[in-house]
């Protein structure tokens, strides 16, 4: 060994010291204040070079060196780690008054009503223990039982957040640094993208990918991982020797941890309390899932005084968001025949609370999601809401499986007119144009407030219009009687003729609601506007070719191909007949008006006094119709309107040869462009 340090030049013992401040300090930048200086390709060459020097002259290899990171050969196992102080868990709150009761009793254990809280949000991660012996990183472990937990230091080495020396001056002889490891949520979607690849399970959720990320024996796939540490405290204050815990958290960070950055110290409880709310609203936008609000008694004084009882402090509370994973009984997997005889397979649940919310039921998708997420009737299943998402079924628990469960099969047939059904893609579907199901779908939607809007006409009337037989399709609608109605179950004489006036009234409607009732597959209602404003007719829009559709914004090919065999289908062309038979009356949209009106795209100009209408309504109604107003005569201008006593204007307007209206004439075609030409 002594030989050896005698060879090994000065030069090369200097650089290997500047290569390793220079990637730490990197790693710091980039990983916990994610201020990155230079690019990862000369980040990569520095950790080849070291890789290198280290290689050649491995007497030189030290437990900091950032080599380290890349990960150790396999073990067999984990060595228990015990804590030298046990790691405590926090008491839950579940709403308002719980926090309250907690600070209530923190106010007359202390006699003191002027507490301060340090707000940290709760991480939902993995806790550990990180051990530094004289600023060096010695041991790190998980927290298990709280007093022994599994020895993970080659893994946590892997985590470039985690220093493997502490930073600055003033380094304690020993400190112990708990905090929590996570996955953010975009590397826990890249890992599960990559799973689903390689068709290997996929992990629950971000909590579930960190702690198998974090509890692999071969720390090169915990080294493939994104794994990220946060620092929110440590095992007592004496070893840092301060007496605040917001004041320790700026410590922890100077000492190079990520701390989060929605960290508060608020003054009372109401800030506290209002800040809670704060990062419940936030939750969802946030990098990292979190799943509630820790709050701590901010004075170390005050913790030591206030002290522990049974396995958690006396001064913190952990405020939890309401859930938005739970599990429950998967009972059923049914199938809904949607308008367009595409099937969807729903999952029928015991109902349970999620963020807030009843579920019991909710959308699988397609049969390849069942299969990939191997869902079966019976099982426990987790489900899940995020935000205002529609809730979805994440897992089936697979520990919690009866015995006598059997894989998804999708049926041949459709559920409710028995018809065999075709693949379509991902998709099945019911080809049954008369489908009862299809029928009630498309009857739905035509009456639905986007398209003809018929008040009163819901679910529950469509599914008896259609099983009694007294519709068979959308223009039946328009010949239902009051005697018909009234044989319905739940219908009186009131509820009848409430009803048909509804239908009635929808009989006056736009083009663009009524392009959207057609129910085309594809055509939303942002589609049937654009249509509409470019056809002007429904006349026009059936007699449009492809390359006529598809020169529209927003209209590509699928769609055109679909407005085509809509109304290519001899049955389509006949239920529109017998619509406008029975009085549908289609107005046409403005934008067409505009379009098309003998003042559209025209520049216009009012001299004298008008008789009719005021200038500023003749200002206006002349801009509904598609001109610009300007207030001055010139060779551009193209039409000047005269009224009494016209002036100047009139004369220029002459000369230039500009085309001259009277009061009348222009009158006469804002008649006729209010009548749609
Ligand atoms: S402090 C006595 N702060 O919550 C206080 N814990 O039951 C000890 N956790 O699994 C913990 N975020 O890992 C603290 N900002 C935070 C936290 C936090 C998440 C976890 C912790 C443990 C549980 C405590």
């Amino acid at each position: 060994m002594v030989i050896s340090m005698i060879e090994i030049p000065r030069n090369i013992r200097e650089r290997i010291i500047e290569l390793r401040r220079s990637i730490e300090r990197h790693n710091h930048l980039y990983y916990v204040l994610d201020s990155p200086e230079i690019s990862d390709g000369e980040y990569d060459a520095l950790m080849r070079e070291l890789l290198l020097v280290e290689d050649e002259y491995p007497e030189l290899k030290t437990k900091d060196s950032p080599t380290q990171r890349v990960g150790a050969p396999p073990l067999k196992e984990f060595p228990p780690m015990k804590h030298r102080l046990s790691l405590l868990s926090i008491d839950n709150a579940m709403d308002r008054d719980e926090v309250m009761s907690f600070h209530q009793r923190v106010v007359k254990w202390l006699d003191n009503d002027n507490i301060a809280y340090c707000c940290e949000p709760k991480f939902d991660g993995l806790a550990v223990e990180l051990v530094y012996e004289k600023g060096l990183l010695v041991r790190g472990g998980t927290r298990g039982d709280g007093s022994v937990g599994e020895d993970v230091t080659p893994n946590l080495k892997t985590i470039k957040s985690i220093p493997l020396r502490l930073m600055g001056t003033d380094i304690p002889e020993l400190l112990e640094v708990r905090g929590e490891v996570v996955m953010f949520k975009k590397a826990f979607d890249n890992l599960n993208k990559d799973r689903s690849e390689q068709e290997e399970a996929l992990f629950a959720n971000p909590r579930n990918a960190a702690a198998g990320s974090l509890r692999q024996l071969d720390s090169k796939i915990t080294a493939s991982r994104s794994l990220v540490f946060f620092a929110y405290g440590v095992s007592d204050a004496v070893s840092i020797r301060l007496d605040s815990q917001y004041a320790i958290l700026s410590r922890l960070n100077d000492l190079g941890f990520r701390i989060n950055p929605d960290i508060r110290l608020c003054r009372s409880m109401e800030e506290a309390w209002i800040f809670a709310q704060h990062m419940q609203e936030k939750r969802e936008g946030l990098p990292c899932e979190i799943d509630g609000v820790v709050l701590k008694v901010d004075s170390i004084p005050d913790q030591t005084l206030l002290g522990i009882k049974a396995r958690s402090p006396r001064w913190a509370v952990a405020y939890k968001f309401p859930p938005r994973q739970v599990t429950t009984v998967l009972k059923e997997i049914g199938l809904q025949v949607g308008r367009t005889g595409t099937i969807t397979p729903v999952a029928i649940l015991d109902p349970v609370k999620v963020g807030g919310v009843t579920v019991s039921r909710a959308t699988l998708h397609n049969e390849d999601e069942i299969l990939r997420k191997d869902l079966r009737e019976g099982d426990t299943v987790v489900v899940q809401r995020a935000g205002d998402v529609i809730p979805e079924i994440v897992c089936p628990v697979i520990t919690k499986r009866p015995q006598d469960t059997r894989p998804f099969v999708m049926p041949g047939q459709c559920p409710v007119c028995r018809s065999v059904l075709v693949k379509d893609g991902v998709q099945y579907r019911c080809a049954n144009i008369s489908c009862p199901a299809v029928i009630k779908g498309e009857i739905y939607h035509f009456a639905s407030k986007e398209a003809l809007n018929i008040d009163g006409l819901g679910r529950k009337i469509i599914d008896q219009l259609v099983e009694k037989n007294l519709i068979k399709d959308i223009s039946d609608l328009y010949t239902l009687t009051e005697e018909a109605l009234q044989g319905l179950d739940g219908f009186g004489e009131l509820s009848a003729s409430n009803l048909l006036s509804s239908i009635q009234s929808s009989r006056d409607t736009s083009l663009e609601r009524f392009i959207y009732a057609l129910g085309i597959p594809h055509v939303g209602s942002v589609a049937a506007r654009e249509l509409a404003n470019r056809f002007g007719s429904l006349d026009a829009l059936m007699k449009a070719r492809l390359d006529d559709l598809t020169g529209i914004p927003g209209i590509g090919m699928e769609i055109a191909r679909s407005i085509n065999d809509f109304f290519d289908t001899k049955e389509n062309g006949e239920v529109i007949d017998r619509l406008l038979k029975h009085g549908i009356r289609i107005s046409v949209p403005p934008e067409v008006i505009r379009h098309q009106s003998a003042l559209s795209n025209k520049s216009i100009c009012f001299s004298g006094t008008l008789t009719s209408m005021p200038r500023l309504e003749a200002r206006a109604s002349a801009e509904a119709l598609g001109a610009r107003v300007v207030d001055t005569v010139s060779k551009k201008l193209d039409i000047l309107v005269t009224g009494d006593e016209p002036g100047s204007k009139l004369g220029k307007a002459r000369t230039l040869g500009v085309q001259i209206l009277s009061e009348q004439e222009f009158l006469a075609i804002l008649q006729q462009g209010r009548q749609g030409l």
